[in-house]
């Protein structure tokens, strides 16, 4: 079988933009005295930014502590916080080995997609000037359910017209591996063997720089 499409996370893969996710949630944590430490951000990696605001408030005991308007008015707080970081992005921040994968992947014509659950991908592709090398954005408002749910890798090998089984998903989170593994892809795993094995990885490399055409095509071919 040849490799039909590679469907990327965004966050935490394609640049360090988890870390500023980490960051900007742990302040707000901070500011409503529901302190946590990375160990608990495993879980929000992937996650929706109202389910991760979620996730926070249930952790703290706060989950019925606040009215809808005012957990919009925290996760806007988060989001403006996390928008300031991100005016330092360059393209000199993309991750090591990436920029030459996606040009690999144009000049054989195979697909490139991005299936994030961020509302704020599109304004970080433009800031690494990557935009162009993905074929599709898969917006996170466009499906029905979020990571672990395999709808947003589905949509995406279905808008260039992959099947699944053809498909390669690259993923950080634990949410975003079962979610590539639900939608019948190969997952590699970008991090922590142990914590992304365990989610179901079929290979997990400690960072980007040992992706490749040729490694990806390994995994189906
Ligand atoms: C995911 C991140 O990619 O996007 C999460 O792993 C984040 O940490 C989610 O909460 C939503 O991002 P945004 O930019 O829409 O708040
Ligand atoms: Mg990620």
């Amino acid at each position: 079988m040849k490799l039909q499409a590679v469907i990327f996370d965004l966050d935490g893969v394609i640049t360090d933009t988890a870390e500023y996710h980490y960051v900007a949630w742990k302040r707000l944590g901070e500011q409503i005295g529901i302190p946590f430490d990375r160990e608990f951000n495993e879980n929000l990696k992937g996650i929706s930014r109202g389910e991760s605001l979620e996730r926070i408030l249930e952790h703290g005991g706060k989950a019925d502590a606040y009215t809808p308007e005012e957990k919009l008015e925290l996760a806007t707080r988060k989001n403006e916080h996390y928008a300031s970081l991100l005016d330092s992005i360059t393209p000199d921040d993309v991750y090591p080995g990436i920029r030459e994968l996606l040009l690999e992947l144009r000049e054989q014509n195979i697909p490139a997609v991005i299936a994030s659950a961020s509302k704020n991908a599109p304004q970080i592709l433009r800031a690494l000037e990557l935009a162009d090398l993905f074929r599709y954005v898969v917006h996170p408002d466009s499906v029905a359910k979020g990571k672990p749910a395999p709808d947003l890798f589905l949509r995406g090998a279905e808008e260039v017209g992959a099947e699944p089984n053809a498909c390669v998903g690259i993923e950080d989170a634990q949410a975003g591996i079962e979610a590539i593994k639900s939608a019948g892809m190969v997952a590699v795993g970008i991090g922590e063997e142990i914590t992304l094995k365990s989610s179901g990885a079929d290979v997990v490399l400690p960072d980007t720089s040992g992706l490749s055409l040729e490694f990806l095509r390994g995994l189906i071919e």
